[in-house]
């Protein structure tokens, strides 16, 4: 197989590969005859983990080649994106300047003190909550010159680290005689750049899952449209076809917003936990949890099929949400 991403500059962050488990006493609990397998992109390894790590390998090799010393990037007041550029910064030596948004509808204290956004201040970033465009541009001008990472980490460069990811995987999948075919993906959409780059490294590899990208930032048909964009984007990069099919682009549990929780998403995280010892988080792979429950329950996903979760992190959102999970 040609070496697709040999041209691209990419510094080692994380942990690979990341571990690919059978979860059987899930499988067991949902029923139906479904083989379901997670791919730990929570295990990472860099700072709590989680997806952002293997596409900051690309944007950083980027940064790193082109002489920066400056990293700055956006997110919402609990971004994972915005703690996994900060331990990244931290570990290359460059210094970390994080803009955060009040994208979710809280301002409590514990949202904005706790979970990432403690980690972000730990890790040594500076963090600016910012509101609105006026103040983004000043607090750019202020920062003065630096590597700008796109939220999400989701440009071209950055995806590059799923299309990694998904040939990974792929050798995984080969290499595990276990796990027979894989028929469907199903991941956490936010900015696209994760199932961008594993439709694109699926379709390298000659692996024809299907990835049911579950919306949990925007709706279905914005969310399909920018992924689109990344799609056409990141295969100009590669010098390769965007890939067309092999993919749907589900609503079904993003319940009323962005970061607001929902009982699915709160049962689907319970029983992760309670039959594999697996901590979802409530904003993104928590509601992908609970399209995987609901596609299986439904029997949409039926008998005999194997379905992998991909498990793209957030835990420590988790504990900015006390009042969703305790009592229960
Ligand atoms: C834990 C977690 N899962 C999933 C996503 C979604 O990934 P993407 O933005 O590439 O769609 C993100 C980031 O947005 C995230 O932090």
């Amino acid at each position: 197989m040609i070496d697709l991403l040999a041209p691209h500059p990419r510094t080692v962050l994380g942990h690979w590969p990341t571990p690919l488990e059978p979860a059987p006493r899930l499988a067991a609990e949902l029923g139906g005859g479904t083989r379901i397998w997670i791919k730990r992109d929570d295990c990472t390894g860099l700072a709590l983990g989680g997806n952002k790590t293997r596409k900051l390998e690309f944007l950083l090799g980027q940064a790193l080649a082109e002489g920066h010393t400056t990293v700055v990037t956006f997110g919402a007041v609990q971004s994972n994106h915005a703690r996994q550029t900060a331990a990244a910064c931290a570990r290359l030596g460059l210094r970390c300047e994080l803009l955060l948004s009040r994208s979710v509808p809280r301002t409590d204290t514990l949202y904005e003190t706790s979970g990432n956004v403690l980690l972000d201040g730990v890790l040594g970033a500076r963090v600016r909550v910012v509101d609105g465009m006026d103040e983004t541009l000043a607090a750019l001008e202020e920062i003065g010159p630096a590597f700008v990472i796109p939220p999400g980490g989701s440009n071209a460069v950055g995806t590059l680290g799923y299309v990694a990811a998904a040939l990974e995987f792929a050798g995984q999948a080969e290499r595990s005689p276990e796990i027979g075919g894989v028929d469907r993906i199903v991941v956490a959409s936010s900015t696209t750049g994760t199932v961008a780059g594993l439709l694109l490294g699926l379709e390298h590899a000659r692996l024809p899952a299907v990835v049911e990208a579950a919306c949990v930032y925007r709706p279905a048909d914005e969310t399909a449209a920018e992924l689109d964009t990344l799609l056409g984007e990141t295969a100009a990069l590669l010098g390769v076809e965007p890939r067309a099919g092999g993919r749907s682009v589900r609503d079904d549990w993003f319940g009323p917003g962005y970061g607001v929780p929902t009982p699915e998403m709160t049962e689907a995280v319970r029983l992760f936990a309670r039959t594999e010892g697996v901590l979802l988080d409530p904003v993104y792979s928590g509601k992908a949890a609970a399209a995987l429950v609901g596609m299986v329950r439904s029997g949409e996903i039926g008998p005999g099929e194997t379905v992998v979760f991909w498990h793209t992190g957030g835990s420590p959102g988790l504990f900015v949400y006390p009042d969703v999970f305790t009592g229960r």
